[in-house]
């Protein structure tokens, strides 16, 4: 069997950089509708129960087959990868602090970018949560001078994946044919979307 930790390595780590002095926002980010916290252990069952959607097994690097103890693993490096430049926000409504999804960033100033991902509870989907708690982490990001592009990827078919981009002012630049692999032996074609925060000052 495999161990919690070493799937965790095949479906989510990507090469992460140390960025020593990426650190949760503090106060957290917060919307109207929704906050961005670290994810705690007690976020582990809500997660666990998000993950039996199939369109978050689809479409995303969560693992398919989400138990309590892997839950705890992810929740683990999901704190410790932070200094590593992979930021991950639990998305939760202000009244409940319920963990209800996820926003994450992967933050790279190397090569000045960062490249953004997101998953609902199915349960809450159609309020603008995600679009709003993308906005705050797209604007979070854009504080950072060093960071010139944010990126997205998305499956060609994720429509309501498209739609939280555009919202966000995305733009949509091309298909990339067989990018990667994603999970098992899938290595689909995406839409690559970016936004640029800061346009470098242009000569005359
Ligand atoms: C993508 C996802 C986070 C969107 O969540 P959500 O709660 O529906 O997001 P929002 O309410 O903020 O906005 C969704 C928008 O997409 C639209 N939408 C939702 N489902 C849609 C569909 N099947 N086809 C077209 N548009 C759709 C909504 O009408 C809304 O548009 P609007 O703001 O113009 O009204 C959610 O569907 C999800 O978790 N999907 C599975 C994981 C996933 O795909 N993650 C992204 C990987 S790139």
């Amino acid at each position: 069997m495999t161990a919690p930790d070493d799937k965790l390595r095949s479906v989510a780590l990507r090469d992460t950089r140390a960025v020593d002095d990426l650190l949760p926002p503090d106060p957290p980010l917060t919307g109207q509708r929704v906050r961005l916290r670290p994810f705690r252990p007690d976020d582990a069952a809500a997660i666990v129960e998000s993950c039996r959607s199939g369109d978050i097994m689809r479409y995303t690097m969560m693992p398919d087959d989400m138990t309590l103890d892997l839950a705890h693993a992810w929740i683990e490096r999901s704190i410790e990868w932070w200094p590593r430049g992979l930021a991950r926000f639990a998305v939760v409504t202000p009244s409940s602090d319920r963990c209800v999804g996820q926003i994450g960033a992967h933050i790279d100033p190397q090569h000045r970018r960062a490249e953004v991902f997101y998953w609902l509870d199915a349960r809450v989907r159609g309020r603008g949560l995600v679009t709003e708690g993308l906005q705050l982490v797209v604007d979070w990001i854009s504080n950072d001078d060093r960071i010139r592009r944010i990126q997205l990827v998305t499956h060609l078919d994720n429509e309501a994946s498209h739609r939280v981009a555009q919202r966000c002012g995305f733009e949509r630049e091309g298909v990339l044919r067989s990018w990667q692999p994603t999970k098992g032996d899938q290595q689909p074609d995406v839409v690559m979307w970016s936004l640029l925060p800061r346009r470098p000052a242009r000569h005359p």
